[in-house]
């Protein structure tokens, strides 16, 4: 992506909006982050614990009888939850943590449909002390396995359908000590696991007066796995203290106020699902709108017009598939509602900046932050002239660089390694038993992201592709390494490689070359056999959406395979340069 050919969108001053936008990013002098911390309530005990931030300080004070929750479900169910009842639902299932004899710093998972019952357990889970761990409910067996497994979890809360896509690996986790069932509304008609838990039996049983632990702010809260070049992905880890970086830039950056009503469209299994889907909003006191449905434009629309949205963070495949959609779709609905738009995770386009204008009345804000980064690093404010393409600027108290290989700043305007001077506040603080993996991304001084970017002479950023192979589809990181493994595994396949491929759409698709073991029939049927195999095991957005067959894969004399060679040939460049690839 190159800096953009459409002017820049101007604001006017910040004392004409119709809501005051919370930051004027030209006026940041004399920033402290301790004025933010002192902006959080803190534990009885002096220490700190997302919970209480997101939910108990609410539920204890005046916003005690607002709702916290709109909950629409995927067959149109509609549950409402005030910031008083999420406090007694997630008290309760923290004391039934800790019947179960749960204790700080156990790691306990969620592998749940976006209900209710999900936020109340992840709550729960931090009340008790715990580190949870939201998987995506779209996860096969293997990628669930690989995540408890190498937490050593104790616990996993799901529900009957997902039970059953990964029965067949329950059994191989010889930490995991217990199994809660949340059958919601009784969707399912079926009968509990020799060994399961039931959820509501556990709620009833448990004490209706629990007191919160008193976690510091160094304790570990929450942990997502994040996919790197090699190896399986890693477990990022997060501390309570991440708490305010989201407080401070769901007010900044997604300039969240009282009486809004958010809607953030990612899953929790995804790191913006946390902290944008749970602890953004609710640290400010915002009530938000929770669709389990799944992607349709129309039904989009529709919850924006049904329950008055206001603000609005979604991601760019979306938004282009809004695009396809078509301008007629958002006509038909009443978008008057919306007062800010925010995107992240792709590049957004300028053509989707520009074209959020026409369709829903506003641009689309672009902001760039990371699993590792735990809160967003970099965007473009209410208050502040778009640039179309750009991330925008920094957060307050957030040193962003671009530099060479060697850590020499690189001049304004030119590419370079995107860095991050390090402990922001939300920065992770692990990867989960791996320090060697961890202490490899500090370098020189900096975070080093793993992005390329460039800074222009006004201090916006500029992204411009990944240093590495790591395959962004619809926003979501793929390991490469991840899908050749699976590949490898059926019976036909000798070895794969990896790629992703452009796509106008998802930004890149994950692609496979595959060689079959000697003597085996290229054919469509062994195509979509591979293809099953491979999304049975991972997931479909993991699963390559092509396959090559080829009669063996590029390697490096060491055995590596040429990814880059691969990606060269696919885009039909010349195999001796590939110097114009994003990883080059
Ligand atoms: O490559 C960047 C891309 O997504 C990566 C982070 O992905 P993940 O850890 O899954 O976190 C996603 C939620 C923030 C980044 O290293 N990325 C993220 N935001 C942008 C982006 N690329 C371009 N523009 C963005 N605004």
């Amino acid at each position: 992506m190159t800096t953009s050919s459409f002017e820049t969108i101007g604001k006017p001053p910040i004392d004409q909006f119709e809501v005051k936008p919370n930051l004027n990013p030209d006026d940041v002098s004399g920033f402290d982050w301790q004025q933010l911390y002192s902006e959080l309530d803190w534990l009885p005990g002096g220490g700190l614990n997302k919970a209480h931030e997101a939910i108990d300080r609410h539920a204890n004070g005046p916003r005690r009888d607002k709702i916290a929750m709109i909950w629409e479900g995927k067959n149109g169910e509609r549950e409402d939850y005030t910031f008083g009842q999420m406090k007694r639902l997630s008290d309760k299932f923290a004391g039934a943590l800790q019947n179960l004899g749960v204790e700080t710093g156990d790691r306990l998972f969620l592998f749940l449909d976006r209900i209710p019952e999900l936020y109340i357990a992840f709550f729960g889970i931090l009340k008790a002390g715990a580190i949870a761990g939201p998987l995506f409910s779209a996860f096969g067996p293997d990628p669930v396995r690989d995540r408890l497994e190498d937490s050593g979890a104790k616990l996993l809360v799901t529900q009957p359908d997902l039970r059953r896509k990964v029965s067949g690996i329950l059994g191989q986790l010889p930490a995991l000590e217990h199994t809660i069932i949340i059958n919601k509304n009784n969707r399912e008609q079926t009968a509990l696991e020799a060994g399961d838990l039931d959820y509501y039996e556990q709620m009833d049983a448990a004490p209706s007066d629990f007191e919160i632990v008193n976690t510091s702010q160094y304790d570990y809260s929450i942990m997502h796995y994040t996919s790197g070049t090699t190896g399986k992905p890693k477990g990022a880890v997060h501390r309570h203290q991440a708490a305010v970086q989201q407080y401070a830039t769901g007010k900044w950056a997604l300039d969240l106020h009282e009486d809004d009503i958010y809607w953030c469209t990612a899953d929790p299994g995804w790191v913006t699902g946390t902290s944008y889907g749970m602890m953004a909003p609710w640290t400010n006191g915002v009530t938000q709108l929770i669709y389990e449905g799944g992607f349709r434009a129309s039904a989009w629309y529709e919850q924006i017009q049904k329950h008055k949205v206001t603000v609005w963070y979604t991601a760019p495949t979306a938004i282009r598939m809004l695009m396809k959609a078509g301008d007629d779709v958002p006509k038909r609905y009443d978008l008057s509602s919306l007062r800010f738009s925010a995107s992240v995770g792709e590049p957004l386009n300028p053509e989707a900046v520009v074209w959020g204008e026409g369709a829903i009345g506003m641009p689309f804000h672009d902001n760039w932050w990371q699993t590792e980064t735990g809160a967003i690093m970099c965007a473009n404010y209410a208050a502040m002239p778009i640039k179309p393409g750009s991330m925008g600027r920094p957060i307050p108290g957030v040193e962003l660089g671009i530099v060479d290989d060697d850590f020499n700043p690189a001049p304004v305007g030119e590419d370079g390694n995107l860095v991050v001077r390090p402990n922001w506040p939300s920065m992770f603080h692990a990867y989960w038993q791996n320090p060697t993996m961890y202490n490899s991304k500090f370098r020189g001084g900096w975070y080093v992201t793993g992005d390329r970017a460039r800074v222009d002479e006004d201090g916006y950023f500029w992204f411009q592709g990944r240093a590495d192979d790591v395959i962004n589809t619809a926003g979501h990181l793929v390991g490469p390494f991840e899908v050749e493994s699976a590949l490898i595994e059926h019976p036909d396949v000798a070895e794969a490689g990896v790629i992703g491929k452009p796509d106008p759409i998802a930004m890149e698709i994950v692609k496979a070359f595959v060689a079959l073991n000697d003597g085996v029939e290229e054919s469509t049927a062994l195509r979509n056999d591979i293809m099953r195999f491979v999304r049975e095991k991972l997931s479909t957005a993991v699963a390559p959406r092509e396959i090559d067959f080829i009669p063996s894969l590029p390697k490096t004399r060491s055995g590596k395979i040429m990814r880059r060679l691969l990606k060269a040939r696919e885009l039909g460049l010349p195999e001796g340069d590939t110097s114009t690839l994003e990883d080059g």
